[in-house]
């Protein structure tokens, strides 16, 4: 374990069976679907690699990047578009994949952008959710797994860009933030 990380909250193979469940569940979902997997960067990369693996419905993928987050641990609130989808999205069942959800602010503007391109539909996947964190109440369709208010790690989860290599999620040790 890392000497940063105080413990482990989800094992490579929890992640791992998570994942797989969560895949079972899309892929019936989108049988008849044109399925567009929409990863919001630089959290979602290991989730969505390791998602549209165990998917058994054709697909495509694409990347958006927003930032709402310096190098704290608290949401600004304000969303900027750092980097936009590459494709047009009319017609396409667009399936967002994040890391995870706090305050619901980059959600809640994402999902509201991407109905104004027009896409067909517009649903949320998460590989984690902080419940008691939320300020605005956005519908999540996939929710791998809710977490205490606590700040994680790992799993393409970063602390001011770090420990986004961990291949578990774990929760950061308070002393390395305050
Ligand atoms: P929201 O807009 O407040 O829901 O913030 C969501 C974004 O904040 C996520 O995409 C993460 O990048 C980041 N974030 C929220 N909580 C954590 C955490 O505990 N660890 C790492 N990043 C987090
Ligand atoms: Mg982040």
């Amino acid at each position: 374990m890392h000497k940063d990380c105080e413990y482990i909250l989800l094992s490579e193979e929890k992640i791992s069976s998570i994942v797989k469940d969560m895949a079972k569940t899309i892929s019936e979902d989108y049988k008849d679907k044109n399925l567009l997997l929409v990863g919001l960067l630089k959290g979602s990369v290991m989730f969505m690699t390791d998602l549209m693996k165990e998917l058994t419905v054709d697909c495509k993928i694409d990347f958006i990047c927003a930032s709402s987050y310096g190098s704290g641990t608290e949401s600004s609130g304000r969303v900027n578009i750092v980097k936009d989808v590459s494709q047009p999205l009319d017609g396409k069942d667009v399936l967002i994949v994040e890391d995870i959800i706090d305050s619901g602010n980059t959600l809640n503007f994402i999902t509201k952008y991407f109905a104004a391109k027009n896409a067909a539909s517009v649903r949320i996947c998460t590989l984690l959710s902080k419940p008691d964190r939320r300020v605005v109440d956005i519908p999540v369709d996939y929710v791998g797994q809710e977490v205490p208010d606590e700040f994680v790690i790992g799993y393409g989860l970063d602390y001011d860009e770090k420990y986004r290599n961990l291949p578990y999620v774990g929760v950061l040790k308070p002393s390395v933030y305050s």
